[in-house]
């Protein structure tokens, strides 16, 4: 059987009844199993939003960011909760899970708070996600952070753009080519570049787009699966 490429996903087939696997072609032609994924602090989904033909639950504990991301994805379920928690209590319900916890206190714009006399711990939460999701989650997952001011406790398996990234599979090279700086570019050169067009009257939008993943790098790592 041969299938033309399209724009939307279709899904073709279920492909075993009793394990209940669905098979669907993407927009590039690659044949794909949809799998439940869970979205941790999920932001404005710049990872997932290229992500075509899945089940997604995004967790996000900011409300006004959530309700940016509902209108981006009306299709994925969304909690406004504590995703650190959320992972811990629900982890077994998914194929997939991605978690983007926050980058502030890991960031090499730290080093240079301690001029304004602000000092603080790195939060922990990023290495007991990447610790928690080996040992004891049995489908695949990355865990997303900024490359941080000092050696990472954990190596790595990939270093791509502005992100470290841990997984349990495997990640290739990816280029991203962009002519600006990430934190000192227009919220218009972001639209552009990201290819996401925030709802008019966004707050921080600016910030929210830094933030974000850029949305070829989260198809490409997810395409790796
Ligand atoms: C780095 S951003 C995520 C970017 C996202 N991966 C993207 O590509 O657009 C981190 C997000 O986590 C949210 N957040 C922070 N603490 C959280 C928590 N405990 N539970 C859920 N979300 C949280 C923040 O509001 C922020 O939107």
């Amino acid at each position: 059987m041969s299938f033309a490429p399209t724009k939307t996903v279709k899904i073709f087939m279920l492909q075993n009844y009793e394990q209940k696997y669905i098979i669907f072609i993407d927009n590039s032609n690659r044949c794909m199993e949809k799998m439940k994924i869970l979205n941790l602090y999920a932001g404005i989904g710049g990872n997932r939003k290229l992500w075509e033909g899945h089940e997604v639950t995004a967790i996000e504990s900011d409300w006004n960011i959530l309700n940016v991301y509902r209108q981006l994805f009306p299709e994925d379920t969304i909690l406004c909760t504590d995703a650190h928690q959320y992972l811990l209590d629900h982890h077994k319900e998914y194929d997939f899970i991605w978690s983007s916890p926050p980058c502030p206190t890991h960031s090499r714009a730290s080093t240079s708070l301690k001029g304004w006399g602000i000092v603080r711990y790195p939060d922990m939460a990023l290495y007991q996600e990447i610790i928690f999701l080996k040992h004891f989650f049995k489908g695949k997952w990355v865990v997303e952070n900024v490359i941080p001011y000092y050696e990472p406790l954990i190596k790595p398996t990939a270093t791509l753009d502005r992100h470290h990234f841990w997984s349990n599979f495997p990640i290739g090279d990816f280029e991203v080519k962009r002519d600006y700086n990430v934190n000192r570019t227009t919220k218009e050169m972001l639209t552009t570049h990201h290819g996401i067009e925030l709802p008019e009257g966004t707050k921080d939008a600016r910030k929210l787009l830094r933030n974000a993943v850029y949305p070829p790098l989260g198809l490409h790592i997810i395409n790796q699966i």
